[in-house]
């Protein structure tokens, strides 16, 4: 390959290809944003983003388009087809530039025998304009055990999640309640020339009509406000914090859900912050330092207490399982392509021993709170159903709220594009002696 800097569509072909190879775009954009001028990442992110966003549909009409599959050692170039198409079929950048850089991106990517291919390609789907889509998956663009799994679960909604899932997320705040409230930081955007209204069920949050870098925020470099979706905020409001609890947060990086803890209470006794990531835990740490609160960070798997815990057990325990995130999915599109319908066994049977390991330590009287970004209820109710089987005695709290739908055991919020993500949360407590 060249020494000259590659051209965007063929960097955003690459970020593509290490997707289909398994890794998320947060492993592999960073350093692709690194190589390019500030000037040129937004445009890099927005390629590599809607790709993934319309990956399914976009496939089915290359595919559609190509006689044969190009060989595996080319895999690129069909990725660069697919950016193209992308810009194609959802951007306003002019055809003939999209076909004249996409063949000199043919080219940087050290693939001259595939030139006229591309080009032949392109002019094609430029001049007939977009086919049919030749399934529901690929109308909606989802892989098709996810189409299969959402219309089984949610035969009336599934279509409106699909639609969810491909809309722009918006961007979310969580006021840090200790130094503003609500409405002084509205003020505050006002004055900074931000629109942004109050969301409608978490206290303390803020939803921005268009998307700014963190920089503009006021005061976000001193703790002011936080990036997080409307849905992660509502934990605290049905985890019941009062002064001198012992929280656990089992599964915390990067660490949203425990700075929302410390700012919804500040006289906690202590909160306890684990995860199994040592990648991810320092990412809780800078959170905690930006916003000036403090937890005892523990890197550890939590269903293993024999490693991390002291023996004292825990008033409130909140424990985000991972899970398959197909409730943020507007918010991560490559989750599309790299989830696997098979990991949501193995899933569910992590999410059951980590949820059976926290009810040990919980205090009794004490309350946990189970969670996920998932829209499936084998992660979900399903989950809470089999451990309700073997612990008879937890209690299935049922929390006045105003958003969610009930599922028996928890309340399942569905991906809305005007507001909040796909999330789950069941609320038990285990009785005094
Ligand atoms: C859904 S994310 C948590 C998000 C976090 N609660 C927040 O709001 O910022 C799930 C986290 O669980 C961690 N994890 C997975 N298995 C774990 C285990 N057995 N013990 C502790 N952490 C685990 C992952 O590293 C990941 O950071």
């Amino acid at each position: 390959m060249s020494d000259q800097p590659q051209p965007l569509r063929a960097i955003a072909a690459s970020v593509l290809l290490a997707v289909e190879n398994g890794q998320s775009l947060s492993q592999c954009l960073p350093p692709a944003l690194a190589r390019l001028p500030m000037s040129e990442r937004p445009a890099l992110q927005a390629l590599c983003y809607g790709s993934c966003r319309w990956f399914h549909r976009l496939d089915d009409e290359l595919q559609g388009r190509l006689k044969k599959p190009l060989r595996a050692s080319d895999r690129v170039v069909h990725h660069l087809m697919l950016v193209a198409l992308f810009q194609l079929r959802f951007s306003q950048q002019a055809s003939y530039a999209v076909l004249n850089e996409t063949v000199e991106a043919c080219r940087a990517l050290d693939k001259p025998h595939l030139t006229g291919l591309v080009n032949g390609v392109l002019r094609a789907a430029e001049r007939t304009g977009a086919p049919e889509p030749s399934t529901d998956a690929s109308r909606v663009s989802h892989p098709a055990w996810m189409v299969e799994k959402l219309r089984h679960n949610w035969p009336e909604d599934w279509q409106a999640i699909a639609d969810a899932n491909n809309a722009q997320a918006p961007m979310t705040l969580r006021v840090n309640a200790l130094r503003f409230s609500r409405d002084e930081y509205l003020a505050l955007l006002t004055e900074a020339g931000i629109d942004a209204v109050a969301t409608r069920f978490a206290p303390n949050g803020i939803q921005l009509q268009q998307p700014v870098p963190v920089d503009r925020l006021p005061w976000f470099a001193d703790g002011a406000v936080s990036v997080q979706d409307e849905a992660a905020q509502l934990c605290t409001t049905v985890l019941d914090l009062a002064p001198g609890q012992r929280v656990l947060d089992a599964c915390a990086a990067p660490g949203g859900k425990t700075c929302a803890i410390l700012e919804a209470c500040s006289e906690l006794a202590e909160v306890v912050a684990i995860d199994e990531s040592e990648a991810r835990l320092p990412r809780v740490q800078e959170n905690l330092d930006r916003l000036d609160l403090a937890a005892t960070l523990k890197q550890a798997d939590a269903a293993d207490i024999d490693q991390w815990w002291d023996g004292e057990p825990f008033d409130r325990i909140l424990l985000d399982v991972p899970c398959s995130a197909s409730g943020v999915i507007r918010r991560h599109p490559d989750i599309k392509l790299l989830r696997r319908e098979s990991d949501i066994v193995p899933l569910a049977s992590i999410q059951l021993g980590l949820l059976e390991a926290m009810w040990s330590i919980l205090k009794p009287g004490g309350r946990l709170v189970y969670a996920t970004c998932s829209v499936f209820p084998q992660e979900n109710h399903r989950i809470i159903q089999r451990f309700r089987k073997q612990q008879e005695a937890a209690l299935l709290m049922e929390p006045e709220v105003l958003w969610g739908r009930d599922m028996g055991p928890g309340r399942q919020l569905l991906p809305d594009p005007n507001s909040h993500d796909g999330f789950f949360y069941a609320v038990l407590e285990k009785p005094e002696a």
